[in-house]
């Protein structure tokens, strides 16, 4: 008996640095229900694996916050394995030297013919894969609350931006909040994407937003988005400023509000309450974008770490990519897979309708980075444009002022 419990301790020894090497570190800011109980089912896949998951969540919708704890991390040298990263900012981390060689593992795995192009563009850095991309949220969605539209006798979904205001009339005439609102600048700018694409097209929005072109930025069309801001403004009930985009999903689900005009990761926030798409709740494409996919990337960029720590990295990134893992997170997140080759038999209506709309879009080049979540535009501009777009939201500035600001701020 003795020399079985001799045997079983130098065993525990010898695996026990191996077993405390196998450890990642992901820094992230999905801290509401929705995004919690998605990333529980990638911390569930990579604990299977023996892999223990350091969790650093930093909270604050859109990442904001996160990137300055990012950056504090990085200057010490000590970064984390992964940070769930947005767009140019893995392009801007990329720059500094700082993300790893992830090719052996994409090459291994075939990442270049199942990920969307779209997506590589952020995920790549010189022919490397830095990054590994997670879902695809986009952001020109409207949530609504279908027993308060019905109560307020709107009739049918909202096709074009009149038929939109007219509904929210209806609902706040019934007495409910008509447009369930966050009042934080990247919240007021997400619904910005929509609300410039509805007022121009998507042409306009390309010129504006990724050719920053000045005659296109400072223009009457531009001038028309922020007036349909102001008039969106009527909707929202006194106490929008500092509200998180998940209480304003709240709002809807609820049924104090009627709609929500934010990404699909609001749709997230429904599965977690448990509302059916159709029953509970309607989604559809802001009045005026449909056919249009304004998209945002939830991506993991691996940052270069010790060698003890490779191997867990690589793990990660692996389970990220996995079919079954994008299939049964995406299903939660309210996102689409990051994959095109993911079966959409798990999803909900709404989810068979994102990934159909990024297939579609991807097909009819109809698919645009979401300028507010850092798909256009280096963080510097879209920062800038934030400032513009909340002063306006907020009638510190007039919608012609404010065209002439997001011109000025593109310069910057
Ligand atoms: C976005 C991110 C989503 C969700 C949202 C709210 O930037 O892509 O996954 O986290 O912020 O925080």
């Amino acid at each position: 008996m003795k020399k079985k419990i001799l045997s079983l301790t130098i065993a525990i020894a010898f695996t026990a640095p191996a077993m405390a090497q196998q450890a990642v570190e992901v820094l992230h800011w999905w801290t509401a229900g929705g995004e919690a109980a998605a990333l529980g089912v990638l911390k569930g896949n990579l604990e299977k694996e023996g892999i223990k998951w350091n969790d650093m969540p930093v909270a604050g919708g859109g990442g904001e916050q996160a990137m300055t704890a990012v950056r504090a991390r990085v200057t010490s040298g000590n970064p984390p394995a992964a940070v769930q990263m947005l767009g140019f900012d893995i392009q801007d981390w990329a720059k500094q030297g700082v993300l790893a060689d992830m090719n052996d593992l994409a090459n291994k795995e075939g990442w270049d013919k199942t990920v969307p192009l779209a997506l590589q563009k952020f995920s790549k850095f010189n022919g490397k894969w830095v990054a590994a991309p997670v879902n695809v949220h986009s952001t020109n969605w409207v949530w609504a609350n279908k027993a308060v539209l019905e109560k307020a006798g709107v009739k049918a979904e909202p096709k074009t931006w009149d038929d939109f205001i007219a509904a929210l009339d209806k609902v706040q005439k019934a007495g409910f909040i008509g447009l369930a609102q966050g009042g934080q600048p990247w919240q007021e700018t997400t619904m910005f994407d929509g609300v410039v694409l509805s007022a121009g097209g998507l042409d306009f929005y390309k010129k504006a937003f990724i050719d920053l072109d000045q005659k296109a930025l400072n223009s009457p069309t531009m001038i028309k988005a922020f007036d349909r801001m102001s008039q969106l403004r009527k909707y929202a009930d006194k106490d929008f400023s500092g509200r998180d985009w998940n209480v304003a999903a709240g709002m809807v689900i609820s049924g104090k509000a009627g709609f929500q005009i934010m990404g699909d990761w609001a749709k997230g926030e429904f599965i977690a309450a448990k509302k059916v798409p159709g029953k509970d709740f309607l989604c559809f494409r802001v009045p005026g974008t449909q056919g249009i996919v304004s998209f945002n990337a939830d991506q993991f960029a691996m940052f270069k770490v010790g060698a003890d720590k490779v191997a867990a990295q690589t793990k990660l990134a692996s389970a990220i990519l996995n079919p079954g893992f994008q299939s049964a997170f995406n299903v939660v997140k309210g996102s689409a897979p990051a994959r095109t080759d993911v079966s959409d038999a798990a999803f909900d209506d709404c989810g068979k309708k994102a990934i159909k709309d990024l297939a579609e879009a991807n097909k009819n080049n109809t698919l645009v980075g979401s300028m507010a979540q850092g798909h256009t535009v280096p963080a510097s501009i879209k920062n800038a444009f934030y400032d513009v777009v909340t002063r306006h939201f907020n009638g510190q500035i007039d919608s012609k002022k404010a065209a002439a600001e997001l011109a000025a701020a593109a310069k910057g």
